[in-house]
């Protein structure tokens, strides 16, 4: 009876929604027009600080074609929002005051995108330049306590420190990075009287609708919101940024269609980005390697009038191992600087570099290997909640990876390994990411052909939601995959959380779970007191789906298909929603895991010139469930080449002077090419999840955390060079 359900999960299927992006028909919100469409551009501020104090717009307003010029002057009146998790970035052109450089000063509507673009440059402003403060050093800058609510006091660390016999105290610092989505973001506004129609490219379309209903005052059913395809986030797309809202003022004060593209320059300065951190460890230890002490603390600028909510560098630090003494403590500095935003494995990602890396400097204190001291110090409760992980292979994950990578063969004095002019070092990291399930619903309906749809409001920003969402309802269900579509992307949809924190198959699989249950239901209720049907009087315990039918559990050869139950009860459909939101720990007395995983780096560096490649990476992943064989491992190649970006490349530079970023474009912004790239090797350990009925965990980011200290680490075995600072670049080297 299982064979269906063998066959559709967890098997490497195919991106359903391959052939729509391959041929070009896949609508991204740039590609959408409308008759009357006319086109935006944006004007950024050339000062990082200061006032606005004349704009002249004569010269763009002569270019032919051109409609109007917006600024803080004449612009409409719109409100900033609160909407889902956080305070929305402030809206656009309502002041004249300055606070980063690229801030937008003015917009230019015009007939086409060429005329628009062409006038743009065309506006003139002139400021009251203020003295800008930038660097993240400066006192000037205020600092914010508990930026995220998350700080951890465990125990008693400045004791435990004192009195451990080997303490490790470092120093670690990442850079700005910029998330980078291939697709530029786009919003396409449209008016009707007081409804708005907006394509958008949004991680979290139902938040973008409702801070645009908030924006300009009309009701939340009044705006709808489609993103059906969404070229690349990597959290860009998590908030809604001024250019939205730009967008769709333009739209009502000229009463025509707008589209607005930002440039690659505009996203390194509008979307966000993954904010610096400068961050301090100690760590007390026994000489056997127990750890009896962490301290970890960060601080990470953030813009003058906007927080970044979702950043918690130091939180790994007091979950990673068991540690009796743990203090973690996380600040920001507000500068004028574009406002931050999550990218990829937000917080995690740059706090994994100073644990994982420390605790590498700690084995080589202790003479003890470094895979052995992390075993040493297994968390195997949860060191916060005390109650047992909902799963956790990350034993079995450091065990496998060490097999396959050949670590026991590693020479461990650092240097000792040459082969010719090339050092060659071995470097390994834990990862434990953090747990994210969001409240979602889905709506399931199976039509007279006994074909299913599954729709949701969230949306597919290249992670797979489209296709394993397809194959679960398909398994609840017993229906083949050809047999079930998903439409996602569309506020009218039942409501769904953001595309992100590795969240969403946790939260819509659940939600699609319970519409499945429901919709069997509704199917046993239609023939419930049908005397023609074989599951008359039934109940959902009492059936198996399999083969587009539902079979008596105690009689396999008997039962009927959705399409006869819906043909003889004179129904073109039948549909159930769903819905889920997480559980709570103390109720199922287990601690939310996340996922977790060993990561194992192999490095080559030239002995003379100090050029690196990364020669072999190993991820082994805990991930609980996996629906998808090929998506999975598609999500880990693609975040641990992200991974090997932060490691080795990526870094947003901000002239500290003038607060303008020198290098936004993606030929100056480094990022890995296909020759930065080795064999990557993926394999995923564990089995499901108990904290939801799907048994998944997060299979997003956690493909690039731990991928920057396994590789630092890697550069250290192979030189003896300690690198404390992202990125490892040959200048830092020699
Ligand atoms: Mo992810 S940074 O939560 O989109």
């Amino acid at each position: 009876m299982t064979t269906v359900e063998r066959s559709v999960l967890g098997a490497g299927v195919d991106r359903v929604d391959g052939p729509v992006k391959a041929s070009g028909a896949a609508p991204y919100s740039t590609d959408v027009s409308y008759p009357d469409l006319v086109h935006a551009a944006l004007v950024r501020s050339t000062v990082a600080a200061g006032r606005i104090v004349a704009i002249d717009a004569s010269r763009a307003e002569a270019v032919p074609g051109v409609l109007a010029t917006v600024t803080h002057e004449n612009a409409l009146r719109v409100e900033r929002t609160e909407t889902g998790m956080w305070k929305q970035p402030p809206a656009p052109l309502q002041r004249d005051d300055v606070v980063h450089h690229g801030q937008y000063v003015a917009m230019v509507v015009a007939e086409t995108f060429e005329r628009a673009t062409e006038a743009a440059r065309l506006v003139e402003v002139t400021y009251e330049a203020a003295e800008p403060v930038i660097r993240l050093d400066d006192p000037r800058g205020p600092i914010l306590e508990n930026a995220y609510g998350t700080d951890e006091t465990r125990g008693d660390t400045a004791a435990a420190l004192a009195e451990a016999e080997v303490v490790l105290d470092a120093r670690y610092t990442t850079p700005d990075e910029t998330n980078n989505p291939m697709g530029l973001f786009a919003t396409v506004a449209a008016w009707d009287e007081d409804r708005l129609t907006v394509h958008d490219a949004t991680q979290w379309p139902d938040s973008a609708r409702a801070a645009l209903a908030g924006a300009f005052g009309v009701p939340e059913d009044n705006v709808r919101v489609l993103a059906p395809y969404v070229g690349g986030g990597f959290g860009a797309g998590l908030r809604v940024w001024p250019h939205v809202v730009l967008a769709a003022m333009a739209a009502r004060m000229l009463e025509r269609p707008v589209r607005l593209v930002l440039t690659r320059p505009q996203m390194f300065t509008g979307i966000g980005h993954r904010p610096a951190t400068v961050q301090r460890i100690r760590l007390g230890a026994r000489r056997d390697g127990t750890l009896t002490a962490i301290e970890h603390e960060s601080l990470q600028p953030s813009a003058v009038d906007d927080d970044n909510i979702v950043e918690a560098v130091t939180a790994v630090s007091a979950v990673g191992y068991a540690c009796p003494n743990v203090t973690t403590r996380d600040r920001v500095r507000r500068l004028n600087v574009p406002v931050p935003t999550s990218m990829r494995g937000p917080g995690d990602a740059q706090g994994h570099f100073a644990l994982e890396s420390a605790l590498d400097e700690l084995s080589y204190e202790l003479g003890m290997d470094p895979l052995e001291l992390r075993l040493q110090n297994y968390a195997d409760e949860h060191p916060g909640l005390r109650l047992p992980w909902s799963s956790k292979a990350l034993r079995r994950c450091f065990e496998v990876g060490a097999e396959r990578f050949g670590w026991w063969r590693r020479d461990p004095r650092p240097g000792a390994t040459r082969s010719g002019d090339t050092l060659i070092g071995y470097g390994l990291a834990g990862v434990t990411f953090f747990w994210f399930q969001q409240p979602c619903r889905a709506r399931i309906t199976i039509d007279h052909e006994g074909r299913a749809f599954v729709r949701a409001a969230a949306t597919d920003i290249g992670t797979g939601t489209y296709t394993v969402m397809t194959q679960l309802a398909a398994d609840r269900l017993g229906l083949r995959l050809d047999q079930v579509r998903t439409g996602l992307g569309d506020t009218e949809l039942p409501a769904a959380p953001m595309q992100g924190g590795s969240g969403m198959t946790a939260s819509l699989g659940s939600a699609v779970h319970d519409a499945a249950a429901n919709l069997i239901d509704a199917f046993l209720d239609l023939v419930a007191d049908d005397v023609a049907s074989p599951l008359r009087g039934l109940r959902a315990a009492d059936v198996v789906p399999a083969d587009g039918r539902l079979h008596r559990r105690d009689d396999a050869g008997s039962g009927e298909s959705y399409r006869d139950m819906l043909e003889r009860h004179d129904r073109t459909d039948l549909t159930a929603d769903g819905e889920a939101a997480p559980a709570k720990p103390e109720e199922l007395g287990l601690a939310p895991a996340g996922p977790f995983a060993a990561r194992f780096a192999e490095v080559h560096v030239d002995a003379d010139l100090g050029r690196i490649s990364v020669a072999r990476l190993v991820s082994v992943v805990d991930a609980g469930r996996i629906l998808n064989k090929k998506t999975a491992r598609s999500q880990i190649i693609g975040g641990t080449v992200g991974g090997i970006g932060m490691a080795l490349l990526e870094e947003t530079v901000t002239d500290p002077g003038t607060g303008r970023i020198v290098n936004a474009t993606l030929a100056d912004y480094l990022i890995p090419v296909n020759a930065d790239i080795p064999d990557l090797d993926v394999v995923f350990v564990g089995g499901p999840d108990r904290f939801n009925p799907v048994g998944v965990k997060g299979v997003g980011e956690i493909g690039l955390v731990g991928v920057a200290p396994a590789i630092a680490n890697a550069v250290f075995h192979a030189t003896g060079r300690r690198i404390r600072d992202l990125p490892i670049t040959l200048d830092r080297l020699l």
